[in-house]
């Protein structure tokens, strides 16, 4: 019997990262968890991971840009197990860059990944709790960059999940739902798929040259190695997923209202 069996989760952007890593934590520790993200060949690797730990998972391909798509993954465990535990809120993109020079498809993507699925899914999982009566947990993921005095387009998102996941933290003081906020700092995933220029920067400063995958996207076992090596500058997605652990498996009458998980020294990456 693990802490959470009989429980059922839901982890978005558990494709890669923190997602992949809080998925397998949470699958080990019993519960049936419906991993999201765009990347069915890399779910199915995240599923076969969790099956491996002894744990239960269910793959849900899906573009959480879509509103419907976010209400849909909530439903398809409500409709698969009869109800909803825990709701990961992790999925997120980084476009990062001087806002003189920043285009407004990349904002739109930002906005609608790390704000508006986060938003709908929080809403989708409060109105799955309630239906099934659950002690239930809403994990909305951050960043430290929402905690810097220039934080840039991204971290300007973050700031908004703060902002949002505070607000939704009161509102459910008289349910039996706890709100977290988790506040990674620099953390070895994929989130700089986009900008190999920062990639680059990254591995020089870490003084290792893992090599540049052409899409961006490192293997899980590649970004453990990275992180085991800089572990003083990058946390591990593993660092992330335990604490998120520790939040969810407290008694509800207590509130962990927010986590900061970072590496023991700072990496200085510009906004
Ligand atoms: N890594 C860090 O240093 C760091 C620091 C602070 C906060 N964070 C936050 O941690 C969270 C997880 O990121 P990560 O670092 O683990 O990066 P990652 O390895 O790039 O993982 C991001 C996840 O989000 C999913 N995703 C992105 N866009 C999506 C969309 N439109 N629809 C569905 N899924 C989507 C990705 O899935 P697909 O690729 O399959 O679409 C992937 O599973 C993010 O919210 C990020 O902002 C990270």
């Amino acid at each position: 019997m693990g802490v959470l069996t009989g429980k059922t989760a839901v982890v978005t952007g558990a494709s890669s990262g923190i997602g992949r890593a809080v998925a397998l934590h949470m699958g080990e520790a019993g519960a049936h968890v419906f991993a999201a993200g765009r990347r069915a060949e890399a779910l199915a690797d995240t599923v076969a991971a969790v099956a491996r730990t002894g744990g239960a998972a269910t793959s849900v391909a899906a573009d959480l840009r879509d509103p419907d798509a976010v209400q849909g993954l909530v439903d398809q465990a409500m409709a698969g197990t009869g109800r909803l535990d825990v709701m990961v809120n992790n999925a997120g993109v980084s476009f990062r860059g001087p806002l003189a020079d920043g285009d407004p498809r990349a904002w739109r993507e930002m906005l609608e990944v790390n704000v508006l699925a986060l938003a709908v899914g929080s809403r989708a999982a409060v109105r799955a709790m309630r239906a099934c009566g659950a002690e239930g947990h809403i994990v909305n993921v951050s960043s430290s960059a929402s905690r810097l005095e220039a934080p840039g387009f991204y971290g300007a998102t973050k700031t908004a999940v703060n902002a949002i996941t505070a607000s939704l933290r009161r509102e459910l003081e008289n349910d039996t739902i706890r709100v977290v906020t988790v506040i990674p700092g620099p953390t070895a995933t994929n989130l700089a798929r986009y900008q190999p220029d920062l990639l680059r920067g990254l591995t020089a400063s870490l003084g290792e040259d893992i090599g540049l995958p052409s899409d961006g996207l490192f293997p899980p076992e590649t970004l453990d190695r990275t992180a085991a090596a800089a572990s003083q500058f990058l946390a591990s997605a593993d660092d992330v997923a335990r604490a998120v652990l520790f939040a969810i498996t407290q008694p509800i009458e207590l509130s962990i209202a927010e986590i900061a998980v970072q590496p023991a020294r700072r990496l200085t990456i510009p906004a």
